[in-house]
């Protein structure tokens, strides 16, 4: 099987991780180690970003920067539906309510129009995510924002190396928050990381990341422990450093494959709009006009060939029985792209020949 991403580890991790053990340093009281505070100090500069805060996953670090703005229960926080799940539990999490918005069929990224609409009295951010990779349209979700004097959080959890308007993830939004999840551009096996120029909001999230304390047994704030181990901070780092070769074997993977698929009009690939640069995380392509099962029987087709093709997202948040019960409005958009989309894997382990033949298969599959 060609998984659709898979971790790229090599001699380096494994040198990082056995001198980790032997250092006999494997945590910090405070999260804040040796290698954890390299690790942040390298992913800043990589993000542009004044402070990094490492955290032991994505969810984590997306939960630190929704209580780190100050949301809590009755407040209202604006986000696509179709995304992974952790994107709205964090919000549910602070007892606040995820308010579902529809998405631009192009991206699958939240539609900026339809953003306006729905801010309340009550809304105190919009939660934008760089679907797949591809950066949310920042620009005009600044403008509601500032007009609103809403916080933007950005889930670039899988935008590691996406760019909008030649700045990082992050750079339009008050905190941006990344996963280094086993399936992700670069990984940690679990991990995350929250990026920001914000020092005071920084410092707090420093505190909630280890029970809410400064110094040791003294909590200033409610808190967790979120901290990122020794070890997986000294597998970032590597991993950082290997990320530009990483993208870049994605994104020539990810050329030829649109290249290949470009022969039919029965797909629509994955844009990447001018001023915007994908970290191509996810191949994603829609079926055009296909009902659900069509587009099902596709994938298992592809699976049996030993292609990994799957669905993100079969089922959008808004529609999952545990989230019914913040709206019942349907998503028009969203509801027909979770019927019609599936991805396809671009990952850098992937060969030349292995992209030929992924290209090949499906071309033959959609008939
Ligand atoms: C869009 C998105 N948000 C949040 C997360 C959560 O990250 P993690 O799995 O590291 O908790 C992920 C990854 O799994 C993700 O893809």
């Amino acid at each position: 099987m060609i998984p659709i991403n898979a971790p790229q580890i090599g001699e380096e991790e494994i040198k990082a991780v056995v001198r980790v053990m032997k250092s006999g340093i494997l945590t910090h009281g405070l999260g804040a180690g040796p290698m954890v505070t390299r690790f942040e100090k390298a992913f800043a500069k990589f993000a542009k970003a004044k402070q990094a805060i490492a955290v032991n996953t994505g969810t984590s670090a997306l939960h630190l920067a929704i209580a780190g703005a100050g949301i809590k229960r009755g407040d209202e926080v604006i986000l696509p539906s179709f995304t992974f799940v952790a994107t709205a539990e964090v919000i549910a999490m602070v007892g606040a309510k995820p308010v579902f918005v529809d998405i631009d069929p192009e991206t699958y990224n939240i539609s900026p129009e339809k953003i306006e609409k729905a801010v309340t009295k009550k809304t105190k951010a919009i939660m934008s995510v760089d679907l797949y990779g591809l950066p949310a349209d920042m620009e005009p979700i600044k403008e509601i924002a500032d007009k609103y004097e809403l916080r933007i959080i950005e889930d670039s959890c899988q935008a590691h190396s996406a760019s909008y308007k030649g700045k990082p993830p992050g750079a339009f939004a008050d905190t941006a928050c990344w996963s280094f999840y086993a399936s992700k551009n670069m990984t940690t096996g679990e991990g995350g990381m929250i990026t920001t120029n914000n020092d005071e909001t920084a410092e707090k999230m420093r505190f909630m990341r280890s029970h809410g304390e400064k110094e040791k047994y003294k909590s200033l704030i409610l808190g967790h422990n979120y901290h990122m181990p020794e070890i997986q901070a000294a597998i970032g780092y590597i991993q950082l450093m290997k990320l530009p070769k990483f993208s870049a074997k994605r994104r020539g993977n990810a050329k030829r494959l649109s290249t290949k698929l470009g022969k039919t009009g029965k797909l629509q690939l994955p844009k990447e709009p001018k001023g915007f640069r994908h970290s191509w995380y996810l191949f994603t392509v829609r079926l055009r006009g296909a009902k659900r099962k069509k587009r099902d029987k596709v994938v298992e087709t592809l699976r049996k060939k030993g292609i990994g093709a799957e669905v993100y997202y079969v089922n959008p948040i808004h529609l999952m029985p545990y989230y019914r019960k913040f709206g019942k409005h349907r998503l028009e958009e969203t509801e027909k792209a979770a019927e019609q989309v599936f991805s396809l894997p671009v990952h850098p382990g992937v060969t030349r020949k292995q992209i030929d033949f992924i290209g090949e298969s499906v071309l033959r599959d959609i008939g």
